[in-house]
């Protein structure tokens, strides 16, 4: 199984190759995460330090879960609590921990293009964990893990990602990784939040959720991204969950074997209706987040490898 890569920082650096064998041996850490003892010694020895600029729930704990599985030293760094505060700025931040030694960096940035600046200054190899709008790296790998698993396949499937495309990495990355392994991909939303540019990706454009979702095999909803947005881009929530919410009545559109994503965090009656995304027959968001400490557990355990190959 061969990696050839220091960093990971985007879909876009991974090739088809690249993309299978995460995949494939993630699928060993989705059996030694079921199991009572989870233990692994694969990271022995090496130090990871998980720096997010940005709150996160999933990402930050199957980091911190993935390290600690396989054996590594892991730091959380409190951000908030960090000199940054004083006006540090990430450069010297980095370049301090990076005198400390790290062998895995996990990096979560508001800034596009934070991470990849940041990789340039260390020796360690650092993990993308959201920077901005840009990149999502490992979310997406997760994203296809679960397709997999739940389709028997990633290719020629006809995905729908819907809602806030604009401010997604989430979405940059699944189309981008969507789209190297040879799918079909539909994003719907208001033009506001699809803007047509993203036609470029290769992807179709709806801004009718009943035209976009006829016959699809996923179906992946985004959070609106409040964070990020600068303006007025939806007319009301309520007006938005009635024409681009997914419920029963939208998702019969589908392909009746079609299954339910989102990456969360999840805003229930915006986006999504609740019910539907607890439904066990057709949403698979509780197993997106068991796939992402196995995923997480794969790609630092491939950027280790190449590590220990260097320092022999
Ligand atoms: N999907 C995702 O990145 O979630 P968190 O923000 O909770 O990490």
């Amino acid at each position: 199984m061969r990696f050839a890569h220091r960093h990971l920082l985007g879909i876009e650096h991974l090739s088809q190759s690249d993309i299978t064998a995460i995949l494939d041996l993630a699928e060993t850490y989705v059996e030694l995460n079921r199991q009572s003892a989870k233990h692994s010694d694969v990271l022995a020895g090496l130090t990871q330090i998980n720096m997010f600029f940005e709150n996160s729930t999933r990402t930050q704990a199957s980091f911190e879960l993935a390290g600690k599985r396989l054996g590594a030293d892991v730091m959380n760094m409190a951000m908030q609590a960090s000199s940054i505060k004083k006006g540090e700025t990430l450069i010297d931040t980095a370049m301090t921990l990076n005198a400390m030694h790290p062998d895995l960096l996990v990096v979560r940035h508001p800034q596009s293009g934070a991470v990849d600046l940041l990789a340039q200054k260390v020796n360690c190899a650092v993990l993308n964990a959201g920077d901005g709008r840009h990149e999502h790296p490992t979310q997406a790998l997760l994203d296809a893990l679960t397709i997999r698993r739940a389709k028997g396949r990633l290719h020629r499937l006809s995905i729908a990602i819907c809602g806030d495309v604009a401010h997604s990495r989430v979405a940059r990355s699944n189309l981008i990784l969507l789209g190297k392994m040879e799918n079909r991909i539909r994003l719907i939303g208001p033009p506001t939040l699809v803007p047509p540019h993203f036609r470029e990706f290769g992807a179709e454009v709806f801004d009718d959720m009943r035209e976009g979702l006829r016959d699809v095999d996923v179906v992946m909803m985004l959070r609106l991204q409040r964070e990020r947005m600068d303006g007025g881009f939806i007319p009301s929530e309520r007006e938005y969950y009635h024409r681009f919410g997914l419920d029963n009545e939208k998702l019969a559109l589908a392909r009746p074997d079609a299954i339910v994503m989102h990456p969360g965090p999840m805003n229930r009656g915006v986006e999504i209706d609740g019910t539907l995304a607890d439904d066990i027959n057709r949403s698979v968001i509780q197993e997106q987040v068991e796939m992402g400490v196995a995923v997480r557990m794969a790609a630092m355990e491939l950027l280790a490898r190449n590590l220990r190959s260097e320092a022999a």
